[in-house]
């Protein structure tokens, strides 16, 4: 598997192969063919086995997958069979309600920290995690092992914080302000953005068939 280039498409499936497994576990389903798999997601089966060969299969003829164990092995591909430890930087509306979501660390991402500059937020409890103030970032992220920051801060500030956690260690940005960071080839850079999906929910409502009612 190491050094195999894997298209990004692939890996934009695999969380969903992830979270598919895991409902399935949770209903005591121990073994799945990919054509019931295929049912299941609304992917074809060859997709499936397509995705899956690009790790070395998992699957074996007339048996299909153990789900257990294709779980776990999508974990490791995914890397969240080991913690990472994240900040958030910026505790106002978004970055307290991704610091409320405690799912997060189900899945391996442990919220360290939380940072703002507004004195007032300083002190603050975000699900028992105290709000500081951004002096004590550089310290915090060298003494805590932090390699995930997610920049929940305004546009303008972003690509100066980027800089600011990457020189302190930080291996990953995930990106919630409006802008695109230019970050070395070595620091992962994730975006994410809500309008974007929204915008891209706009453009497929205005191409919905219309359906033949059989109306006048
Ligand atoms: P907010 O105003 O409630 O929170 C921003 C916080 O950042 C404030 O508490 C402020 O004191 C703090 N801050 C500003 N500069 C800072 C700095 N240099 N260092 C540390 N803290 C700093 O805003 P909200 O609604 O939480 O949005 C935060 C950011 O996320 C904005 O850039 C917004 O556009 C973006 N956003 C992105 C979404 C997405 O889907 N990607 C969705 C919603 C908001």
């Amino acid at each position: 598997m190491e050094g195999k280039e894997i298209s990004q498409a692939v890996v934009n499936r695999l969380p969903r192969y992830y979270r598919y497994l895991g409902e399935l576990m949770e209903s005591g389903v121990e073994r799945i063919s990919s054509n019931e798999l295929s049912e299941y997601m609304k992917v074809t089966a060859s997709q499936i086995r397509q995705d899956l060969n690009n790790f070395g299969g998992f699957g074996q003829q007339g048996y299909g997958y153990n789900v257990e164990s294709l779980y776990a092995e999508i974990a490791k591909i995914l890397g969240i069979d080991q913690s990472h430890n994240m900040i958030i930087i910026g505790a106002g509306n978004l970055g307290q309600a991704i610091a409320n979501y405690e799912n997060f660390e189900k899945r391996g991402f442990l919220v360290k920290g939380l940072f703002d500059n507004n004195p007032a937020l300083e002190g603050i409890m975000v699900r028992g995690i105290p709000v500081q103030g951004i002096d004590r970032l550089e310290d915090f992220i060298r003494e805590n092992h932090i390699d995930i920051a997610a920049l929940t801060i305004p546009k303008a500030k972003a690509a100066q914080m980027a800089e600011r956690v990457v020189k302190s260690g930080v291996k990953a940005i995930w990106n919630f302000a409006h802008t695109d960071l230019n970050m070395p080839d070595d620091v992962i850079v994730e975006n994410v953005h809500l309008s974007e999906s929204l915008m891209r929910l706009s453009y497929n409502m205005l191409r919905i068939p219309k359906p033949d009612r059989g109306g006048m």
